[in-house]
């Protein structure tokens, strides 16, 4: 088409082309930079992080060991001047919560899915670059439960925050660390047949998944 084929056009035709064509140029607009958003790089099939956590003001520290190979996830969660709860969780969706202290507490709680996949930030919604905690970030959020900042220069994890405030910063990430065998034992009285276990399957608990139980407790 030549614009000599749009003068013989009845007025309300040349609106309606204008119309399609302003949309048409929008949507260009908006799908060429969606292509070149970076994408959150995946997380290595083993880690070991320790986590500053900031809840409002109420502050922990997180030793985090992901392992995907084996179906299985920890957070060993040292409150300050508090206690050490052991957030062990597995891909069969059984987490168990328990102190090794003379308090001998154990809960567990079954989810109908397992720990996240190395891949869940696939598809999140890329927000720009922002600096974080000294570092420049690429930011995406990720279905409305998390915000999360990965270094630019070196891609590694710097931080996230849970759509509950609750602030992760990320102060180790040693690839390819694995947790010895004998420490993902949960202790005996987990087994108690008397043990409390519930069973959790809002939203958010399923979203989360290794995340889920810092963001719960
Ligand atoms: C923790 O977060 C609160 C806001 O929720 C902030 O006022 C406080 O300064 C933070 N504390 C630390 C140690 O970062
Ligand atoms: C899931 O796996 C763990 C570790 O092997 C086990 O203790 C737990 O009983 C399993 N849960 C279910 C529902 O099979």
């Amino acid at each position: 088409m030549t614009s000599a084929d749009l003068i013989p056009m009845k007025p309300m035709t040349k609106v309606i082309l204008f119309l399609f064509l302003v949309f048409a140029s929008l949507d260009f607009c908006k799908s060429t930079p969606e292509q070149d958003d970076p994408t959150p790089t995946p997380w290595p099939p083993q880690f070991h992080s320790i986590l500053v956590m900031n809840n409002s003001g109420i502050l922990e520290v997180i030793d985090l060991w992901y392992d995907w190979p084996n179906g299985r996830n920890f957070n060993i969660i040292q409150h300050q001047l508090g206690n050490v709860l052991h957030d062990l969780e597995w891909n069969n969706g059984t987490s168990f919560f328990y102190t090794l202290d003379s308090s001998k507490t154990c809960s567990s709680v079954q989810l109908e899915v397992g720990i996240l996949r190395p891949n869940w930030l696939d598809g999140a919604t890329y927000l720009g670059q922002r600096k974080v905690d000294g570092f420049l970030c690429n930011v995406w959020e990720k279905a409305d439960f998390i915000t999360y900042f990965e270094d630019v220069a070196t891609k590694r994890p710097v931080h996230w925050i849970f759509y509950t405030g609750r602030e992760a910063h990320v102060m180790t990430f040693e690839v390819g660390a694995a947790l010895e065998d004998s420490k993902w034992q949960a202790p005996v009285y987990c087994f108690d047949t008397a043990a409390e276990t519930s069973t959790d399957s809002t939203t958010h608990m399923l979203l989360d998944g290794v995340l889920k139980g810092s963001a719960v407790l």
